[in-house]
């Protein structure tokens, strides 16, 4: 690891992408250059007013190993899982669903037109938790907390950051947060030296200490040591921000498992087809 002051230091754009039974969006991890940024495995960006391109949602499906993180900014889901949960995700609502070791479940939209925005991110679990039992957190946005100072606003999705606490109870030790900065305003933030951070532009610019740039849409991995300190261009930024400490383990992966190994991977698949998940 470089000791240099933490700065940004790789710039992704979404790859275009199609899942579920046809949702168009942007695949930010889990392709081509960035496999992962470990403990983060997938993350999609779904953001589109055409209902063609997210009508058809993802219906029932499997999952094993890890953790799926739906954060709605715009428009309506409805939610089903095989533990008997349902759920609707309403704009500025999570869910944080930890597959363990197996869930079934649907992600539908409950709307007909206008804007579907959203993320989902998957979480990797360490190899002891990969088949903890499957459990569910609805959180809507009134529970989500926000700390404020003078430029910024932060709401606090997972993690903590000044002292505030996240909504969302994690097996791992990750941070998650959705940061809007007014137009010249910073964003300061430490993290252990060996944790993996990373942003999403969501709207606006956002300048690092380094001078590099980051626009809307694009990914930013984050390396160094000390402080990120962050600055908005003449408009407001916002941004997600992800932090966490490194699994640092084998991966193997296929469609819906995450696992170490590929006996585990296969494991996961005759569960599955022998009905050994739990069925909605
Ligand atoms: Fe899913």
């Amino acid at each position: 690891m470089s000791n240099q002051i933490r700065r940004f230091t790789h710039f992704f754009e979404g790859m275009n992408a199609s899942d579920g039974a046809g949702v168009r969006l942007k695949r930010y991890i889990a392709r081509p250059g960035l496999d992962q940024v470990d403990p983060f495995i997938l993350l999609d960006e779904f953001r589109t007013e055409k209902a063609d391109d997210y009508i058809a949602g993802f219906p029932s499906h499997p999952h094993r190993g890890f953790e799926t993180v739906t954060y709605m900014i715009h428009g309506r889901m409805r939610h089903r899982d095989s533990t008997g949960m349902e759920g609707l995700l309403t704009p500025g609502a999570v869910q944080w669903m930890t597959a363990g070791h197996g869930i079934i479940h649907s992600e539908m939209p409950e709307m007909e037109s206008g804007l579907m925005w959203g993320y989902q991110l998957w979480v990797n679990l360490p190899s002891q938790l990969k088949m903890h039992a499957p459990r569910y957190q609805d959180i809507p946005p009134e529970r989500i907390p926000e700390t404020a100072d003078n430029d910024t606003q932060v709401r606090v999705i997972a993690g903590s950051h000044n002292g505030t606490s996240g909504a969302a109870e994690t097996l791992t030790n990750v941070t998650y947060l959705d940061v809007t900065i007014n137009p010249g305003g910073h964003f300061q933030r430490e993290e252990p030296t060996d944790h993996s951070s990373f942003l999403l532009m969501l709207d606006g610019e956002l300048k690092d200490s380094t001078g590099k740039l980051a626009r809307r849409g694009q990914l930013v991995v984050i390396e160094g040591e000390g402080t990120l300190d962050v600055t908005a261009g003449n408009e407001d930024a916002r941004f997600l921000y992800f932090a966490g400490e490194p699994l640092n383990e084998p991966m193997a992966r296929r469609g819906p498992f995450v696992m170490n190994t590929v006996d585990e991977l296969r494991q996961a698949f005759e569960d599955y087809q022998a009905g050994r998940f739990t069925t909605t």
